[in-house]
């Protein structure tokens, strides 16, 4: 069945060869679900060469891991880290039919690049974001083939969560979208249009409780309580974990999008602030014994 506002599947252009922008933890993740699902070639671009050792060096790692779980074979386990390759140049992007990009969430550094990959691949190419936050519209502003442009939103951890949030610009045309959702089927992803709206759909509602959270914290509620307040409630991972998986800077920029769109029900935390500002990547330290505790080094930059 087609999913609602995709277009027919006739229109989707063949992917052969996939790049990835930015060889960090998200894009490590694509890397991996691109060549284990599509099984056709995925470059990863950083930086600098450490940067995409790094990148390269994870995906093989996650690899080596499905082989010790049994959840690949040799062969394919051996198929897919050739799949994957690293290049410092934007160049390797030449023949790519379905870019994405992972780099850090500002607006005009997703248009810097862009603009860049813009300059190697083919008018074809399609360009997609997995911006978290950021309008999609916006970014195709200075493109030179703005119908090629999607918002391509996936959810941590790639390998497991289902969802895929697809975000059709107002210049995107039918091709890119009906390849956007031919390929998140082929990742066999669920895939669902979204209007281009701030944080689309899932981070608006996940973001909500979150700030919440952050805000019963901020005002003086017991960290382990306001953690653990809603795990009765089903959900799978209590906020602060889930913060520390997402990454607290990505959450702050999507709280910070919210806010801007919809003022005070969205707060910004002054205390993941603080977090931010000291390099902390998580609020909670787990013991030898299992037991958690926030370190004091951390207590002592909280309000
Ligand atoms: N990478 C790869 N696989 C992973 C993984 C990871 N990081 N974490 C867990 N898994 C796999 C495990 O290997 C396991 O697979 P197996 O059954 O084949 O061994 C399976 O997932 C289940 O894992 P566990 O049994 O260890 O743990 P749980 O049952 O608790 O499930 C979870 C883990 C699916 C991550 C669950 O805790 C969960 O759903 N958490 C909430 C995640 C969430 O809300 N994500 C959205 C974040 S928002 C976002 O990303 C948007 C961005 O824009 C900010």
């Amino acid at each position: 069945k087609r999913p609602a506002g995709a277009p027919d599947a006739k229109l989707a252009r063949p992917v052969t060869k996939v790049g990835v922008v930015g060889a960090g933890m998200m894009a490590g993740q694509f890397a991996l679900l691109f060549a284990r699902q599509l099984k056709v070639p995925v470059v990863m671009t950083d930086i600098d060469a450490a940067r995409v050792d790094k990148g390269v060096g994870y995906v093989h790692g996650e690899v080596d891991k499905l082989l010790a779980k049994g959840r690949l074979s040799q062969d394919a386990a051996n198929r897919t880290k050739a799949l994957v390759t690293g290049s410092v140049s934007k160049e390797a992007f030449a023949d790519a039919d379905f870019v994405i990009e992972a780099v850090f969430e500002e607006l005009n550094v997703k248009k810097a690049v862009f603009a860049e990959v813009e300059a190697i691949v083919s008018p074809e190419c399609i360009l997609a974001t997995n911006t978290s936050s950021l309008s999609v519209t916006a970014m195709a502003a200075d493109l030179q083939h703005p119908e090629r442009l999607v918002g391509f939103h996936f959810f941590n951890p790639v390998a497991v969560m289902p969802l895929l949030e697809i975000v059709r610009a107002p210049k995107t045309d039918d091709a890119a979208l009906a390849t956007a959702f031919a390929t998140a089927k082929a990742l066999r992803k669920t895939a669902v249009l979204v209007k281009d709206a701030a944080a689309f759909v899932v981070n608006r509602v996940l973001l909500r409780l979150m700030a919440e959270v952050s805000a019963a914290f901020d005002e003086g509620t017991d960290a382990h309580v306001a953690d653990n307040a809603l795990r009765p409630m089903g959900l799978p991972m209590t906020p602060f974990t889930l913060l520390a998986m997402v990454g607290i800077p990505v959450a702050q920029h999507v709280t910070e999008s919210l806010h801007a769109a919809f003022g005070e029900r969205f707060h910004v935390s002054a205390n993941q602030q603080a977090l931010i500002d000291a390099g902390i990547k998580g609020l909670w330290e787990t013991a030898p014994d299992g037991s958690v505790s926030i370190p004091a080094s951390t207590l002592a930059l909280l309000s």
